[in-house]
């Protein structure tokens, strides 16, 4: 899953949250903590816990333009609008909008489950779908449904569970504990918890969650319509990309959560969202809920500084060739672009979104803001031995890993940017297993199991020919970016004495194609030969094998400590400064940083001007589409009764009474992030009119740095969704089970 879906695997440095978890009762000393915690950020930063709005938030909300009670927004009493928002797959959000358990989320949020549904001759990532009955909907394996039950504050237990840990130990064990205390915490109650830490591990909350596993495609546009303006438009305002798919919930026939079966039903939702077509206005009081995935706002001028000198820049010179590689083939061959497109997706998206991050933080001038709010910290630190040392070991801290940083990189999105070499790299799980003393004959029965259920999958995702350029491309620029001394010991060596001079691109290209004919990884005959019987001198043996030891063998002896010190430590600082910056902050309103928990922030519909001399206005509408298109295009096509309908001005119910048109978008200054996708966007009295999918490009350092004026999430009009599904796809009854305002 994608984008602001979170991508988890794309983010050099991301940590998956603790998905794990405890129980208690609401304690009042947390409702105290949540008055501290949550007193009043600048504009329309922050990502409210909706639970914990306090007083003060929620007085905000109304002067803003709320006009729902506290109570219908989150309560543990009465079915409210938290009961309407879920965790839909592995990183996205979701919206409940029929009281038949009928989800909208993003197009990009179930692009891999419309792949996975597509075929060459049924081709729904091409040509859309719709169902016209229930019994029409596609089971969506592996995505799942998560409903929030409840919170709790854990922070006494967890603290008193790590009181002993030294503290360069905690970062390696806590996800350990939470985990474990959260499945105690929830043991035999159905539910799911998970524990996660805010502030930097000064508090501990633990979620619940129900889980539903039988989730069905309902409707999907054709990507075309889902995907318009691909990558080149991605990030940006203006935008006219219908990012939505439908799906729903389906329970067994006691109403529980179920694993799928044919004869499941629709689920009876709790609560859902009435649907409003009265429209928008700049300036309108928008709230989006929903799971951020991350933000470091508390991110230091180091941690700054390694990104824009060397991690992003390192990330996206790799991906762009890895893309450039994969798309030659995608736009050969329809069979390649449905195998490639879910992943091409994720890569392109975090490619994209690290260079903009990176130009923003400059533009914003993000390190020299952070240095001055470090000394004004250092300031009120003197004299308090707990913080005035902290940036002192800051310093220390990046000196330490900075010479290596760029090696990382160029491992974990170089080398093992290679499909094979990633999954020749996890065969070393069935090394480690052949080559320990005593093992038994059943663990190596399990390590080949494994081994060959990994490499089912990735043959299905293996494209050979654009992996062996990638391949080859990868290897030479990680001869010639990094150090040689970082090199692994006599592999450069070997390419010389055996494929040619390490300056050329040739030499790579022969290596590439001695690893892509050898290995038995793609050779169904020898690898089944080699499952057979498999020992370590044959696997060894086998260059894909071989180069994916000698990297990891490398950075595991050398630079994998220095790694671990420096996580841990940043950790420890980390902890540390939040404690100060809370102490120091004391009565004034702060969020937690997103960590994909239930969040809400809360903003207007805005326009606004990017650069000298240039406005934007606060929606795109269809108009905008037939200026854009281009018949046959990769990004820019639109399906032809789209294009007809449009210039018909066939708008039915759906146009708007100012633009006189149907407004396909619209920006607003909600706080969101990677996570938030398929969010719903919700204006004052509780209506749905939008769901949001992207933030515009001028405030990219958003993870990090917000800015109050450039900020603005990207959302598709719940308009164009309804029209696009009435007029294009005909599915009357999905307009049907909506409840919708006029
Ligand atoms: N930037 C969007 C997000 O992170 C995802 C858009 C997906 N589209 C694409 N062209 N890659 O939510």
């Amino acid at each position: 899953m994608v984008c602001l879906a979170i991508s988890v695997k794309l983010v050099p440095n991301f940590k998956p949250n603790n998905y794990n978890f405890v129980m208690k009762k609401l304690v009042l000393s947390f409702l105290f903590l949540s008055f501290l915690f949550q007193p009043i950020a600048k504009a329309d930063e922050g990502m409210w816990l909706p639970m914990l709005l306090g007083e003060q938030v929620y007085a905000d909300m109304v002067k803003k333009g709320l006009k729902v009670s506290k109570e219908q927004l989150y309560s543990m009493n009465q079915a409210c609008i938290k009961d309407a928002i879920i965790i839909f797959g592995g990183g996205c959000t979701g919206e409940i909008v029929s009281k038949e358990g009928l989800i909208f989320t993003n197009h990009h949020c179930g692009y891999s489950a419309i792949a996975a549904a597509s075929t060459v001759d049924h081709n729904y990532l091409r040509d859309g779908f719709w169902s016209k009955s229930k019994s029409e909907e596609i089971y969506a394996p592996g995505v799942h449904a998560q409903f929030l039950m409840k919170i709790v504050d854990v922070t006494d237990k967890v603290n008193e569970k790590i009181k002993d840990i030294p503290a360069m130990e905690l970062t390696q064990k806590l996800p350990g504990i939470l985990a474990e205390m959260a499945t105690k915490e929830t043991e035999g109650s159905g539910y799911e918890g998970r524990i996660s830490s805010m502030f930097k591990a000064n508090q501990f909350l633990l979620f619940v969650y129900e889980r539903y596993k039988d989730v069905r495609l309902v409707g999907t546009p054709p990507e075309s319509i889902g995907k318009f303006g691909g990558d080149t438009d991605n990030w940006e305002w203006p935008r006219h990309t219908g990012d939505f798919s439908i799906f729903r919930v389906y329970t067994n026939k006691e109403g529980k959560a179920a694993d799928y079966a044919a004869d499941n039903v629709p689920l009876k939702a709790k609560y859902s969202l009435p649907v409003s077509i009265k429209g928008i206005k700049d300036g309108d009081y928008t709230m989006i809920w929903g799971y951020p995935g991350g933000t470091n706002r508390y991110e230091t001028s180091y941690g700054v500084k390694l990104k824009t000198d060397i991690e992003n820049p390192s990330l996206v010179d790799l991906r762009d060739q890895r893309l450039k590689y994969m798309l030659e083939e995608m736009k050969k061959d329809p069979a390649v672009k449905i195998q490639l497109a879910g992943n091409y997706a994720g890569i392109a998206n975090y490619w994209k979104f690290f260079d903009g991050e990176s130009k923003q933080l400059l533009k914003f001038k993000t390190f020299e803001e952070k240095q001055t709010n470090e000394a004004a910290f250092l300031t009120w630190a003197k004299g308090k031995p707990e913080f005035e040392n902290l940036f002192n070991e800051y310093s220390k801290m990046y000196d330490a890993w900075r010479p290596y940083a760029k090696q990382r990189v160029y491992m974990t999105e170089g080398i093992f940017g290679s499909p094979l070499i990633k999954f020749a790299s996890s065969l070393q799980k069935l090394d480690a297993a052949l080559s320990k003393k005593d093992v038994s004959k059943e663990d190596i029965a399990k390590a080949i199991d494994a081994a060959k259920a990994d490499r089912t999958n990735f043959i299905k995702d293996e494209n050979v020919v654009s992996d062996k350029n990638i391949l080859g491309f990868v290897t030479q620029a990680f001869y010639n970016a990094i150090d040689a001394a970082q090199h692994p010991a006599g592999f450069y060596a070997m390419i010389n004495s055996k494929f040619g001079d390490l300056k050329t691109k040739s030499t790579y290209e022969a290596f590439s194609n001695y690893v892509f004919t050898t290995t038995a990884i793609l050779d169904n005959a020898k690898w089944d030969a080699m499952m057979a019987n498999p020992d370590t001198a044959t696997l060894h043996k086998d260059p894909a094998f071989m180069m994916a030891n000698a990297f990891n063998t490398n950075f595991n002896s050398k630079y994998a400590k220095l790694f671990a010190d420096f996580n841990a430590k940043n950790f420890v600082l980390g902890k540390a400064y939040l404690k100060g910056v809370l102490e120091m902050n004391k009565g004034k309103k702060m969020y937690p940083d997103a960590n994909f928990t239930m969040r809400v922030s809360y903003g207007k519909v805005g326009s606004y001007s990017p650069k000298d001399a240039v406005k934007y206005s606060h929606i795109c509408t269809l108009s905008g589409i037939l200026e854009k298109y281009k018949p046959g295009d990769y990004e820019f096509d639109a399906p032809v009764k789209l294009i007809e309908l449009a210039k018909a001005k066939d708008y039915g119910q759906y146009a708007d009474a100012g633009a006189k048109d149907v407004v396909v978008s619209f920006i607003s200054s909600n706080d969101i992030t990677g996570g938030n996708s398929g969010s719903p966007v919700i204006n004052g009295n509780g209506e749905l009119i939008g769901l949001a999918f992207d933030g515009n490009y001028e405030a990219l350092s958003h993870k990090i740095k917000f800015d109050k004026d450039l900020n603005r999430t990207i959302n598709l009009d719940v308009r164009y969704l309804l029209w696009v599904v009435e007029k294009l796809g005909g599915a009357t009854n999905i307009i049907a089970e909506l409840d919708i305002r006029k």
